[in-house]
């Protein structure tokens, strides 16, 4: 018999996945070691139109990875040096490397403290404080897999003849509140097929959508180099194409990935169910209220999807590194993202902004945790989570 103490968990078991489609991955993949044929070619064109079809998008162009796929976009947006992008500072680095890495400048703004998206009202009252003219760009991230509020930041990028670029590496297949998928609303939507993505290849991957032809056509251009025809260079672009091996895997997961979401909502479920039973709560003043120090996720709101890249949690700072001892004694895995803001990350230093810039976000990397929710953990490793994580909770009170 199984006991707790046999129980383990890490925060991610891709092995566990490639058991479910080990048959349906090797023959792809001799396929394309038969073909000799590596980079760019029929895989990548089908999983381009096949990735279009599911994003709800006329237009995919496949890159190396999901920093490239913003690069890309900035690219074929426009926007450069002198320019000015604004981004949340809660987030993965990308989303303003890629930004500085065209030579423009991101703008940080706060998070909403309840759901972690980037905050419109901040954005909003950031556009007043810039240079007219100077902010370029937006791009929200859909973080954690769940929507950013769409609808408030297209109507401020409207107001303000601004280029939106959707950063939904974390987020394939997530929906707003009007059921859209991420990536559909702005000029471009990028993603990630980073292995631990819900959409993960077998190496790095990326991908940008578009609804938008002339985008289409430019990123096209510019993830090979700027050419076309052969040897013929319009622009200075990147060498940042798919390859055909991780497109034969992606076109197989592709398939699987509705399901996968599926069953991290359930795990999601009951982890919420759980938690709520012993107390804890959603509300973005939990951690002062008195009751169990334990923040669970909002859930996604009425027509939207949520499709839990992670399951974050959060509890006391003063906490948070006794709960991470906990779950590691108990061969748990967690992780942290992110433990820094990204105005207060070194390469930013220059930029001037102060401890205390951003204190939604501040506060957020000081007492956020994830915990495993991949799609294929047994009942009892989820038990085995909660267990742990409540007994930890408890005793900080
Ligand atoms: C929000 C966000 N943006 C961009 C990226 C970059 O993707 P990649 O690692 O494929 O370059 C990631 C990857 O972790 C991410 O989480």
């Amino acid at each position: 018999m199984t006991t707790a103490t046999d129980v383990t968990v890490p925060l991610l078991d891709l092995k566990a996945q490639y058991a479910t489609i080990r048959e349906e991955i090797e023959p792809v993949v001799q396929e394309v070691l038969e073909s000799q044929m590596f980079i760019g070619g029929p895989k990548v064109a089908a999983l381009e139109s096949r990735s279009a079809e599911y994003l709800r998008m006329p237009h995919a162009v496949g890159c190396s990875n999901g920093s490239d796929a913003i690069i890309l976009a900035l690219d074929a947006l426009g926007i450069g040096a002198g320019d000015e992008v604004i981004v949340p500072t809660f987030t993965f680095f990308s989303t303003a490397g890629s930004v500085s890495r065209v030579g423009a400048t991101p703008i940080f703004v706060d998070i909403d403290p309840a759901s972690y998206q980037m905050d419109p009202n901040a954005v909003a009252a950031t556009l007043q404080s810039r240079p007219k003219g100077a902010v370029k760009a937006i791009i929200p991230v859909h973080l954690f897999g769940q929507a950013c509020d769409l609808d408030a930041i297209m109507e401020i990028a409207r107001a303000h003849d601004l280029r939106v670029i959707e950063d939904a590496a974390q987020a394939i297949g997530t929906e707003d509140v009007h059921g859209r998928r991420v990536g559909s609303v702005g000029d471009i939507g990028t993603y990630s097929f980073f292995p631990s993505k819900n959409l993960g290849g077998f190496g790095d991957g990326g991908l940008c959508a578009t609804t938008d032809g002339g985008l289409a056509e430019r990123m096209l251009r510019y993830r090979n180099h700027g050419m076309k025809p052969k040897y013929f260079h319009h622009d200075v672009g990147l060498n940042s194409r798919l390859d055909a091996l991780q497109a034969a895997v992606l076109l197989v997961k592709i398939e699987h990935l509705d399901a996968w979401s599926a069953a991290r909502q359930a795990n999601a479920r009951y982890y919420d169910e759980a938690f709520a039973a012993a107390g804890a709560t959603t509300s973005a003043e939990s951690l002062d209220e008195g009751g169990l120090p334990l923040r669970t996720p909002q859930p996604a709101p009425a027509g939207a999807r949520h499709i839990y890249n992670q399951y974050v949690i959060r509890v006391p700072a003063s906490h948070r590194d006794h709960l991470r001892q906990a779950l590691k004694d108990a061969a748990i895995g967690s992780e942290i993202y992110y433990p820094k803001c990204l105005h207060q990350q070194d390469c930013y230093s220059e930029l001037g902004y102060e401890a205390g810039a951003f204190p939604h976000a501040e506060r957020a990397a000081g007492e956020v945790i994830a915990i495993p929710i991949y799609p294929e953990l047994s009942e009892m490793q989820k038990a085995h989570v909660v267990e742990t994580v409540l007994a930890s909770v408890r005793q900080s009170r």
